[in-house]
Parts: structure tokens; C-alpha cells; sequence
């Protein structure tokens, strides 16, 4: 267990650490079984349920579910019914593009009015299909002000926030977790939570995985430790709300948007057990590896997360960050090389300046570069990387991420109509100049 204390307000949090481990928890002492999961009478007059990310017979390894004790089963609720979708799209976007041109795009402003988390959704794409569980949708979230009487639930996939600008406090149904920028945090399919910003403003990514749920990279050759180490990413301890009051949960299922007022709030779980949850990570913890010869390997040695397919090896999502790290290459050119990729890239910058482009892609932007889309580093970056003193070099005060993905990202309305799309990504790229000598 490791406890940190929340700024501002000097709650005390605290955390399980272990990834997937079977983590239990109890708010109340006594809240949880020993034993057994279902007992005739759970403790404390709390109503005994089974959450389950997969399905009950998939392999040991992979099997994600969690029992939980709460003040009323989660059945006990109204009937949903549509809620605007507001800029939230899933694939397939049958108005959507699936673009062969390279897009950027400048920090999307925040709302000028009161917009918390789920109503500041914005879809930039998605690919595959919300209703197979294959793909994922690609999300900013821009919001003002805290949910306090709203909850939601993504019931089409697990939700992977970046965040940018401000920190956020999420309180879910399995505890409390503060994410800070540098840090990300999964919530888990099906898992209700509320989004309190810790400041005036909050904006971020989400990868939202319709498929299999993220898991760590295999390490091969690298051994049993390295890249991201499973005892850095943190779960909550249970923490509940004893609300009776009305309440309205939103619901994403689907692809759509739904809404129901509950008499009471859904976050009444006063004790749990499993391996499925929310959790946070700390990217300053990721172990980088790279070259200490030549060259720089594939960036999928960045890997922190990736969510398998069936095919070894083609994600339906990595999640890569391009951290703070040492660059000694010999005779080698080292910001990351151009390239051309069967998979498609959508990379956004939470601090800092990304070492293949020198300026332009902008804490809080991004950039989509689709499957087969050529791209590398801008004209200047290429000029300076390639007559530079090869001499130790650190790369400081940056984070980089990209969602990779096996599919092409389909691109809204909304992120191809957008004053922040930058109008002329191709021009970084137009000074690469002619050097044949032959
Ligand atoms: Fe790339």
C-alpha cells in the first residue's frame, strides 16, 4: 500500500499498487467477506455483486472481474433514455474520412462556459466497431467546472485519459484516484465514476478501447523487469458515497449517449475485491530503454499498455509515451527516422518539445498521421540532427504519447472542420531539401 495526500484539501489517498493483481479493499471495517464471495447476508447490510470485464470463461490470465459490497445493487435503477450526444462519436462514423493526409492540430480552446468532463467530450476519430469490441474512439475532453451531480459510464469500452492541463480527481465506484499531467489513468469498462477538476480548467486525450483490455507489453528479450513495472501502476482503496439524493448518470452504449436520474449515487461501494478497476500510472516511472550503440529502435519499445487482437503482435492500441531520456548513438541520426507505417499513429504532446518536430505540434495538440502516411522529422529538425556534434545528449522536460492502432482513424466532422486543424501540416515537410550528391 503507498498513500500520497491530495493538494489543496489534505485528504488523505490511498493506493494499491500491483498491475492486475487481486487487490481488496473495505471503507468500513467488516465490509468485506471472508471466505466467500456471495454470503448468505453480506456484511454490514450490503448487497454482494459480481463486475465482470470479460467474459466468466476466458483464460485465467486474462479474466478481469471484481466483487463488490454495496449500500444497493446496481439493478436497482431507472430507465435510460437518450441523452445528446453532444460531439461524442463512435465507429463506425458514418460521416467520418478516413483521411490519407498527415492533420495537426493546435491546443483545442476550453469552453467559455461551465462544461464539465462529459459534456466537454470532443471525438477527433474512431476506427473498427463499437458494437464488436474492435477499435477505439480518440477523444479531447475540455472541461470547467467539476462533476458533482452527474456520473458516468462508458459501457462501449475502457477509457484511458491523458491529461494535459490541470489535474483531476476521479471518483470511482472502486475509490478515488488524483491524476495529475505526466500521469494517465485507466478506468475500466463499465466502471461509474465523476470527473472534480483540482483547477479552474482541465484538458486531456482519451483512448477509449473498445478491445481487449490494456495490458503490459511482453518484455522478451529485455527480461522480467523494465518499461513500465507492474508495481508502479495504482489502484484505489474503497471509498464510497452515502448520497439519497437525485442524481444523473450518463451512459455511453452503443455509441450513444443515454441518461437516467438516480435516487441515489451509483459510487456505494463500501467494499471490493478483483483484478478489474481503475488505475493510475506515473510516466516519470517508466523504465526508457534505447540504443547505447546505434540507431534507435522501433518506438514500440516505449510501449506502456497495449491491448492485444488476435493477430501476435498487431494492437488494436499501444500506448507509447516518448519520455525524458538519454540519446548516445553513434553515427546515427536520432530523432525518430521517417517512416511509413501499416499501422496508424495519433500522437499528442503533454509538455514540452517532441524531438522530431521543432515547432508547431504544441502541448495540448496533436497529430494524425494514418496507416501508409509518410512522415519524420520537419526540414529543420532534419538539418540540425543530421550535422550535429554526436556528443551524450538528454532529452529533458517533454512527454510525447501516441495511440498507435491496427486500423485507419477515421476523422469527425468536428476534428476536420475545426479552428484549431492546422492548414498546412504539409508545409514542415516542404523545406526537406534535395542533398543527392550521385
Ligand atoms: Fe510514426
Amino acid at each position: 500500500m503507498t498513500s500520497t495526500i491530495e493538494a489543496g484539501t489534505g485528504t488523505r489517498l490511498d493506493y494499491s499498487a500491483g498491475f492486475g493483481n487481486e487487490h481488496h479493499s473495505e471503507a468500513v471495517p467488516g465490509a468485506l467477506p471472508e471466505g466467500r464471495n456471495s454470503p448468505q447476508r453480506a456484511p454490514l447490510g450490503l448487497y454482494a455483486e459480481q463486475h465482470s470485464a470479460t467474459a466468466f470463461t476466458e483464460p485465467r490470465g486474462g479474466n478481469r472481474r471484481s466483487w463488490v459490497y454495496r449500500i444497493r445493487p446496481s439493478a436497482a435503477h431507472p430507465a435510460f433514455r437518450p441523452y445528446s450526444d453532444g460531439a461524442v462519436r463512435s465507429a463506425p462514423i458514418l460521416d467520418g474520412v478516413a483521411d490519407p493526409n498527415r492533420l495537426r492540430w493546435s491546443a483545442p480552446p476550453l469552453p467559455g462556459t461551465p462544461t464539465d468532463f462529459v459534456d466537454g467530450l470532443a471525438t477527433v476519430g474512431a476506427n473498427g466497431n463499437v458494437l464488436q469490441r474492435a477499435g477505439i474512439g480518440i477523444h479531447w475532453y475540455l472541461a470547467t467546472k467539476s462533476m458533482e451531480d452527474r456520473y458516468f459510464v462508458d459501457a462501449d469500452g475502457e477509457l484511458l485519459l491523458v491529461p494535459q492541463l490541470g489535474g483531476l480527481l476521479l471518483h470511482t465506484e472502486y475509490g478515488r484516484l488524483r491524476v495529475d499531467p505526466g500521469e494517465v489513468a485507466v478506468i475500466g469498462r463499465g466502471v461509474r465514476f465523476r470527473v472534480a477538476l483540482l483547477e479552474s480548467q482541465a484538458r486531456g486525450y482519451v483512448c477509449e478501447n473498445y478491445g481487449q483490455a490494456f495490458t503490459l507489453p511482453e518484455l522478451g528479450p529485455i527480461g522480467a523487469n523494465g518499461l513500465a513495472n507492474p508495481r508502479d501502476f495504482l489502484y484505489p482503496v474503497a471509498a464510497f458515497e452515502d448520497r439519497e439524493e437525485t442524481v444523473q448518470v450518463v451512459q455511453k452504449f452503443g455509441g450513444r449517449l443515454w441518461a437516467a436520474d438516480y435516487d441515489h449515487s451509483p459510487l456505494d461501494v463500501v467494499a471490493w475485491h478483483g483484478n478489474h478497476a481503475a488505475y493510475k500510472y506515473d510516466t516519470a516511472r517508466f523504465n526508457v530503454m534505447g540504443t547505447v550503440s546505434y540507431d534507435h529502435p522501433d518506438p514500440s519499445i516505449y510501449t506502456v499498455l497495449t491491448s492485444p487482437t488476435d493477430t501476435p503482435g498487431q494492437a488494436n492500441a499501444d500506448f507509447v509515451i516518448f519520455a525524458p531520456r538519454w540519446l548516445v548513438g553513434e553515427d546515427t541520426f536520432r530523432p525518430p527516422w521517417y517512416h511509413r507505417n501499416v499501422m496508424s499513429e495519433f500522437m499528442g504532446l503533454v509538455k514540452g518539445v517532441y524531438d522530431a518536430k521543432a515547432e508547431g505540434f504544441v502541448p495540448g495538440g496533436a497529430s494524425l498521421h494514418n496507416m501508409w502516411s509518410a512522415h519524420g522529422p520537419d526540414a529543420e529538425t532534419f538539418e540540425k540532427a543530421s550535422t550535429q556534434e554526436l556528443v551524450p545528449q538528454k532529452i529533458d522536460d517533454t512527454l510525447a504519447f501516441m495511440f498507435e492502432t491496427r486500423w485507419p482513424v477515421v476523422t469527425t466532422e468536428l476534428a476536420r472542420s475545426a479552428s484549431y486543424l492546422q492548414p498546412d501540416y504539409d508545409a514542415v515537410w516542404r523545406g526537406v531539401r534535395r542533398n543527392f550528391t550521385g
